[in-house]
Formats: C-alpha cells, sequence, structure tokens
C-alpha cells in the first residue's frame, strides 16, 4: 500500500474485534509516527497507550464518572462561537450519515446521547491512547500532535487495521489521568481508538464524503 491508497482508504471504525495488536508490531507503530515533523522539532506528543483490562476498567469508571453527573472539564475549551455556513452544514451531514447508519432520527437525543457514551467505552476497541502536550502549550503546538495523529492512522491502514481519533476522550480528564501514564504537567488534546475493526457491525458502514477539490484549494500562477 502506497501513500495514496492509505490516505483514500483510511476511514472512522466504531466497532472492533477484542483482538490485541502484537505488542511488538505496536511499539513499531509508534516508533516509525514519532518520525512525524513538529514545529522548530519540538515534537510536544505524548501517546499514552491503555490497552486490555486497564482499558475496559477505565471504560467503566469513565461511565461511573458521566452517569454520576461529572462535569466536562477538557483542558483545551472548545470554541465558544458556534459553527457557520457551510462547517455547520458539514458538521449537520457527519450527524445525518452517523445517525442514519444506526438508523436513529436526529430529534432521538436519547438514541444519540447513548450512541456518543460509546466514545467513552472505546467502541470495543481493544487499545485507546491519549494524546497529550505541555497544559501550558495552546494550539499551534497542537497542530503537531494532529499531524502524529495521521501519521498513526494511516501506519494502522497499511497494516489493516483499524482507528477513530476521539475528540470527545478530552472532555473527561480525570479518570484518564488515574490509569494512563501521561506526564505530569501535560494536558490531553484528543484520545484515539484502534485495533481490528468489526467488519460485520452496522455502525462501520458509515461513509463520509469530502468538499471538492475548488472548495477547499485555490491557485495562483
Ligand atoms: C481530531 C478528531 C477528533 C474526532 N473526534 C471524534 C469523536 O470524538 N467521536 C467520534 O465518533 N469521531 C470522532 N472523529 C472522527 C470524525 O468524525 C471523522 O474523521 C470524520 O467524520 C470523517 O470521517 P472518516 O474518518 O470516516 O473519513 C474525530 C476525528 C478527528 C480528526
Amino acid at each position: 500500500m502506497n501513500v495514496t491508497d492509505a490516505i483514500k482508504s483510511r476511514r472512522t471504525y466504531r466497532a472492533y474485534k477484542p483482538d490485541l495488536i502484537p505488542d511488538d508490531e505496536l511499539r513499531e507503530l509508534i516508533d516509525i509516527a514519532r518520525w512525524s515533523p513538529s514545529n522548530t522539532n519540538t515534537q510536544p506528543w505524548h501517546f499514552a497507550v491503555v490497552s486490555g483490562k486497564p482499558l475496559r476498567d477505565l471504560e467503566n469508571e469513565l461511565l461511573k464518572h458521566i452517569m454520576s453527573g461529572g462535569q466536562q472539564n477538557p483542558a483545551f475549551e472548545p470554541s465558544s462561537v458556534p459553527l457557520k455556513g457551510v462547517h455547520k452544514e458539514r458538521q449537520y451531514d457527519c450527524a445525518n450519515r452517523y445517525y442514519g447508519t444506526m438508523g436513529i432520527k436526529r430529534e432521538d437525543k436519547n438514541a444519540r446521547n447513548m450512541l456518543a457514551l460509546k466514545n467513552f467505552q472505546f467502541f470495543g476497541a481493544p487499545h485507546a491512547a491519549f494524546l497529550s502536550m505541555p497544559a501550558d502549550m495552546n494550539h499551534t503546538n497542537s497542530l503537531d500532535l494532529g499531524i502524529f495523529l495521521q501519521s498513526f492512522m494511516l501506519l494502522l491502514t497499511e497494516r489493516g487495521m483499524a482507528s477513530c481519533a476521539q475528540g470527545a476522550l478530552a472532555m473527561y480528564p480525570d479518570p484518564i489521568f488515574k490509569v494512563a501514564d501521561i506526564p505530569e504537567g501535560n494536558a490531553i488534546v484528543c484520545g484515539i481508538s484502534f485495533g481490528y475493526a468489526d467488519d460485520t457491525a452496522k455502525i462501520n458502514e458509515t461513509r463520509m464524503i469530502r468538499a471538492k477539490l475548488e472548495d477547499v484549494a485555490s491557485f495562483v500562477s
């Protein structure tokens, strides 16, 4: 598989087989992803992997925390300005495709909330990782973490594995810090669940589209 194939065939999977990725292969993938570029080579990323039983324990803790009224307290606040125009339309389209695959109507808030909770069950994946950087860094540095994340996702694709990047995993950091080995002073930017896709799961039939080239790029020559 070349880079073009990996970019075009990677997509988000939200149901997994229980099988663990062999430990040496997982370490190899992260070892390759660390060659991602970063601003002035700062490499601000830290990738804290949690697998198997500790991940299922974390899932239980997160669900308990959320169900008992734990409030969201992400280190990096999402924008307070609501999405507008074409970005709002794309967000709607994303939600409609996702809920549509699962036969959930937009007005069925309860079903949507239940689906959203799957984020904190790591969609049944055997592995999750939490991408963090020093808490006093900002959006400029988080760009580097995004590049690292894409490198890792493409490597998984190349090896026939699957992933779901998850901004949601930055929302309730407290239970995560108790389990994941995250450096002191770091804050979680986002997470990722990964493993081998369950190709029989309905949820994995979700397909997203992309804006046209002329809508996202311009050329002056
Ligand atoms: C930074 C980032 C955060 C994301 N957060 C979530 C999330 O919290 N939950 C989720 O189900 N999907 C999440 N996604 C997946 C996106 O919804 C998905 O990438 C997008 O709809 C395009 O679909 P595709 O990955 O199948 O091409 C996230 C993706 C990225 C890149």
